[in-house]
């Protein structure tokens, strides 16, 4: 069999508003700035692939991996990096079985976190310290996804530093590491993130001991290479007295000037603009 030859032009078009398509003129490389199912998780990643349009950061593995909650821990585990211990099920399980569900969570300690394997913006995440909020939490984390993680609560900083892919060849570059600063709040929620909710602080560069930033820098390439990340992503961190714990890798991390990413290349020496470039660039290279 013949696989057939890939037939994609690099001239976008979309169908605007008015049900009328219309044409962006031929596109030299997609910037995927887009967040949750469809954007992040390999899906577009996988139509740009069809249609052979170069494009901006992971491709369809990673972006699904770093989506997937259970499957990010699984592969940096195996990869020798520190996760929180989790247990994972899923609608029908929890619908078949919710008394061995809630018997299996029992090792995880108090307090816990219920969330949806694949959402984000922290959409369905409840922190958990009494065992009778554990059904409505589950409920709350199945009405974004049908598979459901509950982990240990972790005591500690909310650290994270971004990662940048390099041209051919070279190590991926990681930044000084940020701080999520939570004051006034149980954890860092929806409200905090996107509705500018007192109680949370983002602070960049964070205050660390240059060995503690080195070893933080290190852990991010490994699990960006573990895996498979492409062009950049963002590591996310909780600093507790065992050490660094990596609680997601975001492969499209938020991106307005004021977003952590950013803020972290601007505070390593990289600005806006030449991170666009940067971004561009190692993706024409890979393409
Ligand atoms: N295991 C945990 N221990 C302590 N805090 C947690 C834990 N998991 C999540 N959190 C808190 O909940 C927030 C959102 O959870 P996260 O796993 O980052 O989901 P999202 O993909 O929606 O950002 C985190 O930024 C942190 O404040
Ligand atoms: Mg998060």
């Amino acid at each position: 069999m013949r696989w057939p030859e890939r037939v994609g032009s690099r001239e976008l078009t979309v169908v605007g508003e008015d049900g009328v398509p219309f044409t962006l003129g031929p596109i030299d490389i997609v910037f995927p700035i887009l967040h949750g199912r469809f954007g992040e998780d390999g899906t577009v990643q996988g139509m740009l692939e069809l249609v052979d349009l170069p494009y901006v950061g992971s491709g369809v593995l990673a972006s699904s991996l770093g989506m997937d909650k259970h499957f990010t821990k699984t592969v940096l585990q195996a990869a020798g990096i520190a996760v929180a211990p989790w247990v994972r099920f899923t609608a029908h399980e929890w619908a078949t079985a919710p008394e061995e569900v809630l018997a299996s969570l029992g090792s995880l300690g108090s307090p816990a976190f219920v969330k949806p394997a694949r959402a984000g913006s922290s959409v369905g995440v409840s922190k958990v310290s009494t065992p009778d909020a554990f059904h409505a939490a589950i409920e709350l984390a199945l009405a974004e996804d049908s598979t459901v993680l509950v982990e240990t609560g972790l005591v500690g900083r909310e650290v994270e530093c971004a990662v940048l892919e390099s041209l051919p060849g070279e190590a991926p570059r990681v930044s000084v590491a940020g701080e999520v600063v939570v004051t006034g709040r149980d954890f860092y929620d929806f409200e905090a993130k996107y509705l500018d909710a007192p109680g949370i602080e983002l602070v960049c560069p964070a205050d660390l001991r240059p060995e503690q930033l080195s070893e933080m820098q290190d852990l991010a390439r490994r699990a960006f290479e573990a895996l498979g990340c492409a062009g950049l992503a963002r590591v996310d961190f909780f600093l507790t007295a065992d050490g660094f714990v990596v609680n997601e890798v975001n492969t499209m991390p938020g991106f307005t000037p004021i977003s952590m990413f950013p803020s972290c290349w601007l505070a390593s020496g990289l600005s806006y603009p030449e991170l666009i470039t940067e971004l561009i660039e190692v993706a024409r290279a890979r393409s």
